[in-house]
């Protein structure tokens, strides 16, 4: 297993092992650095040099996670690993879900995310809410796991906070005082959902 995480051997800086992340979201890529840096270099597709763009078609959060890390594994021949991600709304029927990165549409804009989805829940009590993010790992043989975080909360009326990205300055999760935006980078990496995945595959890839 190891074997799979010096994937990227020219330019070697001083972390020995590399991992691609299929994915161009800077947000993710900073927290997944965060929790994972000391022990692997997250690459993601900007760093190698790809900025296209994964047709997200799947109508599951594990679908479209597969799609992305089967991209990167066809294209870069590589062990690699995606994050798909969203917001389940239960007021919403659980939307955005799988179309929370695109909920107030083409460009992406998480502000216009943000105020389509303050103005859907204008009124309503019942403000419950959960992220999930399902980790897929695809190994040097192809073979693909998966991983799954989520944490329940609620939707706050007004914006709080400046860290993250997304629906971070809407969310609160439960038993916390704090949106996701106002905790530090370390807070919420003890708690989130994708937090909660990433410790599920680290504890697999570092178990072989
Ligand atoms: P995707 O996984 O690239 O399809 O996009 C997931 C989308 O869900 C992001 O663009 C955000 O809008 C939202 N999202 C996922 N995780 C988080 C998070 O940790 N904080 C805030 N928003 C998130």
């Amino acid at each position: 297993m190891k074997d799979d995480l010096y994937f990227y051997n020219e330019n070697h800086t001083s972390k020995p092992m590399r991992l691609l992340f299929c994915s161009t979201n800077l947000g993710k890529t900073q927290e997944i650095q965060y929790k994972f840096g000391k022990f692997i270099d997250i690459q993601n597709l900007l760093d190698v040099g790809c900025e296209e763009a994964i047709p997200e078609t799947a109508n599951s959060f594990e679908g479209n996670a597969l799609l992305k890390a089967q991209y990167g594994y066809e294209k870069f021949k590589l062990a690699c690993f995606s994050d798909d991600s969203g917001l389940e709304v239960i007021a919403l029927n659980n939307q955005p879900g799988v179309f929370s990165a695109r909920y107030a549409g083409v460009p992406k804009s998480d502000k216009r995310n943000m105020d389509k989805l303050l103005f859907e829940l204008k009124g309503l009590k019942n403000r419950k809410a959960c992220f999930k993010t399902v980790i897929v790992y695809i190994d040097s043989s192809g073979k693909a796991f998966s991983f799954e975080g989520k944490i329940e909360g609620e939707i706050i009326e007004e914006k709080r906070g400046e860290h993250g990205f997304g629906y971070d300055p809407i969310f609160q999760p439960k038993g916390y005082a704090k949106t996701f935006a106002e905790m530090s980078l370390a807070e919420k990496s003890e708690l989130s959902h994708r937090a909660i995945a990433l410790e599920k595959f680290h504890a697999f890839i570092f178990k072989k």
